[in-house]
């Protein structure tokens, strides 16, 4: 089994960590390569994979949406996102999906029933992707351009809210989406009246504890690291893969150890 993960740049990518981990526990062969392509380079990439070179990718930034034309068929996450993180092989055509969402969800799925309301923080790609995989609509989104919120709501059928009007102490769930906190120094809202029991997400993992995941912990919530959604994504691209469902708590353990060096 040969895989990858395509990007531009990519030679700090943990995907391959990850992947290798579990294809030698699995005790599959293959390999699982970083390949640092540029957009000029899709056609031929995916020209080989087609030819054998590659049974499976993993795709990132920025390729997320320039892979597309080259598929043969889109899933249903694909379609919702706009983006593609997995493609697959089924008969011969390339399949892209994008299991960022439902990485997501199957990860918080440990510690909520997602039976209270939740909050989403940010408008873009990925808070787009985690919408169409949340299973309740009992959500509200929050972000920085009030259109933006508007209209993700709309299309979701779901709550908008500002900054300013925001309350969080009326949710159960918090999911932190933005790219705000990377810096290790800056946080997309104050956490004021936050509930103990709160469950708070961050999906950023470097740093592996956002300034936003802090004070979540800080004010008792229960809080969960971006590598809950990074390991999530790849155990579900794994599997469209390999058919085996591989063991997350070693890969969980595995990308913090990582990140902790
Ligand atoms: P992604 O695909 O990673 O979600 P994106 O589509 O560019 O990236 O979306 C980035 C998100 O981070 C948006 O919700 C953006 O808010 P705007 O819609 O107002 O741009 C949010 N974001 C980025 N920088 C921010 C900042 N400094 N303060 C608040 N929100 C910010």
């Amino acid at each position: 089994m040969r895989l990858a993960v395509i990007g531009h740049p990519i030679a700090h990518s943990l995907s391959p960590h990850l992947h290798e981990q579990w294809l030698s526990a699995s005790g599959l062969f293959g390999r699982y390569e970083a390949v640092d392509v540029t957009t000029d380079e899709l056609e031929s990439l995916f020209e080989a994979m087609r030819a054998g070179k590659w049974d499976g990718l993993n795709v990132t930034i920025p390729h997320k949406e320039a892979v597309i034309p080259f598929l043969d068929e889109l899933e249903e996450p694909a379609t919702i996102a706009g983006a593609v993180n997995t493609i697959y092989k089924r008969e011969g055509r390339l399949i892209g999906t994008n299991t960022d969402g439902a990485g997501l969800v199957h990860a918080l799925n440990a510690w909520t029933d997602w039976s209270g309301s939740v909050l989403v923080i940010g408008a873009g790609g990925a808070a787009r992707g985690i919408l169409g995989a949340l299973p309740t609509r009992n959500v509200t989104i929050v972000n920085r351009t009030v259109e933006r919120a508007r209209h993700l709501a709309e299309a979701f059928a779901v709550h908008a809210t500002t900054f300013e009007a925001v309350d969080v102490s009326r949710y159960d769930v918090i999911i932190q989406t933005t790219s705000v906190g990377m810096d290790g120094e800056s946080s997309p809202l104050s956490l004021e009246g936050l509930r103990q029991n709160t469950l708070v997400c961050d999906i950023i993992y470097r740093p592996l504890v956002t300034p936003f995941l802090r004070e979540a912990s800080l004010k008792g919530a229960r809080t969960v690291t971006g590598v809950a959604m990074f390991v999530g994504q790849g155990a579900l691209a794994f599997e469209k893969w390999t058919g085996v469902k591989p063991d997350e708590t070693i890969g969980m353990k595995l990308i913090e150890s990582l990140l902790e060096e």
